[in-house]
């Protein structure tokens, strides 16, 4: 298959209405959003969906969420649509939020893995809308990387993993949040299936206490059941083994320093993935400065691009730990997943 690239901007209006043909003639079309690329299909067209899965080598019990281009579309995708939803629909949509409610009859099977929910979201980003609304169905999108590799945040990123696999890539350049969007299920009690740009902080002001899944920090033990199948599969990991160290800013550096020369005396190549703060303490060593400890949104924007830019050039990733408040937590929860949860603290 050739695959086709158009720039979202200088091609703009070609771009986006051939695209949309695509996606209506059952078609997979990688597009921006202002959290990663998406790598969409027709979300009412089970066997168009089924194509996303085998392009991306994604396991068939990982359901998909899909993209709308105004609020009131879900009112067709779910049962109904609960009060929780609408306050945060008006506050965070759209934007890097999914909501996951009760599915309605027109979601084929394929979409939501056989599960009687649905994850929907509104993006942030004029190419997805625009596609969204010349396709004129909503667009079941997970993000446009080979299953188990991070997430592309770049029409490069989505070329390494999709060239030849799918139809056409729409470019808009680097996206924004870097990371995918908080999940949250309002199925229960409101729960952060994955953090991502919408904190839980900012959630609990609209919707009072919101709760996060137990698996955001941890590997899930032994035949414990996902909350969201996502969470159980190996996630965002370069060709490179990723170490995380964890801590006070000093200690951090003093762990990495440590372990770098070790790995360094057994012939192993090394990058530090540092940060403003932290800058200094890494001289003399190959380090990749990444953003700003105080601005967690910063880290999560270059994570995925860092973790590309170093896979099969080095043998061993070094990262910092942040505090898993507001965007940190995001952050680490992607970080913890890329490293197989492999932690120094002390
Ligand atoms: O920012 C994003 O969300 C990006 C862009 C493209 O929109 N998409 C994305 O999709 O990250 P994906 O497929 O990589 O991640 C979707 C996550 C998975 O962890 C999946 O298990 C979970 O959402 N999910 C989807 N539907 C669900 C459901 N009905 N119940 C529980 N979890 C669900
Ligand atoms: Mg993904």
């Amino acid at each position: 298959m050739n695959t086709e690239v158009f720039n979202a901007k200088t091609q703009k209006e070609n771009g986006t209405q051939y695209a949309g043909r695509v996606i209506r003639a059952g078609g997979l079309v990688a597009f921006p959003t202002e959290t990663v690329y998406g790598l969409g299909a027709n979300g009412l067209d089970g066997e168009a969906v089924a194509r996303i899965f085998e392009a991306k080598g994604r396991p068939q019990d990982n359901p998909l969420i899909l993209h709308v281009a105004k609020k009131s579309d879900v009112k067709d995708l779910w049962r109904h649509v609960p009060d929780g939803a609408k306050r945060l629909m008006d506050a965070f949509w759209p934007g890097p939020l999914t909501l996951i409610f009760v599915k309605s009859d027109i979601v084929p099977e394929e979409v939501t893995a056989g599960l009687d929910t649905v994850a929907v979201r509104m993006p942030e980003h004029k190419t997805a809308l625009a596609l969204i609304r010349a396709a004129g169905v909503p667009i079941a999108a997970p993000s446009a990387n080979l299953s188990g590799r991070p997430s592309p945040t770049t029409a490069e990123h989505v070329l390494q993993d999709m060239d030849g696999r799918i139809d056409v890539v729409l470019d808009g350049g680097a996206c924004e949040v870097g990371v995918e969007s908080t999940v949250l299920t309002l199925v229960g009690r409101p729960t952060i299936l994955r953090p991502g740009g919408i904190t839980r902080e900012m959630l609990e002001q609209v919707i009072g206490p919101v709760e996060v899944s137990p698996a955001v920090l941890r590997p899930l033990k032994e035949g414990e059941v996902a909350a969201s199948p996502g969470m159980k599969h190996r996630h965002y990991a370069p060709d490179a083994e990723v170490i995380v160290a964890v801590g006070n800013p000093r200690k951090i550096a003093s762990i990495i320093c440590r372990e770098y020369e070790i790995e360094e005396a057994m012939g192993k190549n090394c990058v530090v993935l540092g940060t403003e703060q932290t800058r200094s303490c890494y001289h003399g060593m190959n380090c990749d400065i990444i953003g700003d400890r105080e601005e967690p949104g910063s880290l999560c924007r270059e994570l995925f691009a860092a973790l590309r830019r170093w896979s099969g050039r080095v043998d061993v990733i070094f990262a910092e730990g942040v505090e898993e408040a507001d965007q940190g937590l995001a952050y680490m929860n992607r970080l913890l997943r890329a490293a197989g949860f492999t932690v120094l603290d002390e």
